[in-house]
């Protein structure tokens, strides 16, 4: 039988992102990305939204740095990113001009496949990603992320495939983010999307549950293009199906051509880096059921408990998951990915601190329920509307800024902040548009310090480090 699935391997984005919080450094990346080269994975997932706002909000990283370092230890692999279609890798709608700006900028930085998805499915908020990634010649993958309720069945889902086609994009990627696709629904969904499609299907799927080792079988005898999996030392728990186990499920000894020495030594390195970032570990151990019900993604679920520890509730973490299921029903069954998974998961959070439900409304849970976010297709509870619409005491639009504006604005800061000529860099000026207070202090952190980051930037910054 010949073997057309790929390999996609997500460690250096989502693997970390599920079992660390994302707080994996460059420098103990580095040494084993030459290794990773060598596989022959179909590409690397080395990008996202969390990898983003962590490396500045964190780690003190210019994430631009990061994908630079990536670009020139990757010789024949593809980086790949996930890209959160309007919202970019932030937590709200950007103008086009900024969206084309991102991207562009991505691609010429070494991104080759970009993943782009929106959290309701609103394929209004992915259309412009698609046609961007296009005009780059990059490859443009539309994504439906998938979940279950009522109103969610496979009719939904193929003409969501096939609408996301129909944009132009070169492959449909399912993302199961809390791993909730049980095995024979992903080889229905699989059959019926590879009969009716002309574009490659690729799957994403989460081990949260304990069902992905069995989806990912079952999605490869439906034909499925490509599969994510995490090298074995990160994978499990809210991860992902290990590489090594992955490929031992498709092949036998004697016919595979991955090199399986080179995967456990990969698989070493990272087991080594991985006990250097326990305080980040999530407490499930093993496997999670619930999850089938709250529908949460494992790396939300893992910060979530965080936070209830920071406020001394960690007692609550229960009532927290049961919580998640009532508000996402009362919201027409959306989808749980950022940036609704965070609003839903703050909106849980409140209800139990307040100890009743809905006291309190976040703001983006206003907006949410005002179409702010996109489309919602399911109904939305009417008490919830009406305390909303109560609660809207202005019904005016802010509209995003133009990359132009936001450049003048930009400017602005970096003279009364004394940031030199930053603002004339798109990779700056991105920072600062996705993340624009944390970026201010990551950059006059730098000047501070002076330390090795200030060479990328002492050009635009117009100061002079003497070796
Ligand atoms: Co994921």
């Amino acid at each position: 039988m010949k073997i057309n699935t790929k390999i996609t391997e997500v460690v250096l984005r989502d693997g970390q992102q599920s079992l660390i919080a994302t707080r994996m450094k460059t420098k103990d990346m580095t040494p084993i990305l030459g290794k990773m080269d060598e596989v022959g994975y179909s590409s690397v997932e080395v990008w996202g939204g969390a990898t983003y706002d962590c490396c500045l909000r964190f780690l003190n990283e210019n994430p631009w740095d990061r994908l630079k370092t990536f670009k020139q230890s990757f010789k024949k692999t593809e980086l790949q990113m996930l890209i959160r279609g309007q919202n970019i890798v932030g937590y709200k709608k950007f103008d086009d001009s900024v969206l084309s700006l991102f991207i562009s900028t991505a691609a010429k930085s070494g991104i080759s496949v970009f993943r782009t998805f929106d959290s309701l499915n609103d394929l209004a908020n992915i259309e412009s990603s698609i046609k961007f990634i296009n005009q780059n010649n990059k490859h443009s993958q539309g994504t439906i992320s998938y979940t279950t309720s009522p109103i969610h069945n496979n009719k939904y889902w193929l003409k969501l495939a096939m609408d996301i086609q129909d944009l132009g994009a070169k492959s449909v990627g399912i993302k199961d983010m809390s791993g909730l696709l049980r095995p024979y629904a992903a080889y229905d969904l699989i059959s019926l999307l590879k009969k009716n499609l002309k574009i490659p299907i690729y799957l994403h799927t989460h081990s949260t549950t304990g069902l992905s080792d069995a989806t990912n079988l079952k999605a490869f005898e439906a034909g499925v293009d490509n599969i994510d999996t995490s090298i074995s030392s990160f994978s499990g728990a809210y991860g992902h199906t290990a590489t090594e186990s992955f490929i031992s499920m498709l092949y036998q000894d004697n016919k595979n051509p991955y090199d399986m020495n080179l995967l456990n030594e990969i698989s070493e390195y990272f087991k080594n880096i991985r006990a250097k970032y326990q305080k980040y570990e999530g407490s499930m151990i093993g496997t999670d059921t619930r999850i089938l019900y709250s529908q949460l993604p494992g790396g939300m679920l893992s910060n979530l408990e965080n936070q209830l520890k920071d406020l001394e509730m960690e007692d609550r973490f229960s009532d927290l998951v049961d919580e998640i299921p009532k508000i996402r029903k009362d919201l027409g069954y959306i989808p749980l990915v950022t940036p609704s998974s965070q609003i839903v998961g703050t909106q849980a959070m409140l209800n139990i601190k307040n100890g009743k439900r809905y006291e309190t409304l976040t703001n983006e849970m206003i907006d949410l329920v005002n179409g702010g976010y996109g489309e919602i297709t399911g109904k939305i509870n009417k008490e919830l509307k009406d305390l909303v619409n109560f609660n809207s005491s202005s019904k005016d639009k802010k509209t995003s800024l133009t990359a132009k504006e936001y450049r003048g604005e930009f400017k602005k800061k970096c003279i009364e902040k004394n940031l030199g000529n930053l603002y004339r860099n798109d990779k700056h000026l991105l920072n600062y548009i996705l993340f624009p207070d944390i970026s201010i202090d990551f950059y006059l952190e730098v000047i501070r310090e002076k330390d090795e980051r200030i060479y990328d930037l002492q050009e635009s910054l117009g100061v002079h480090i003497n070796d």
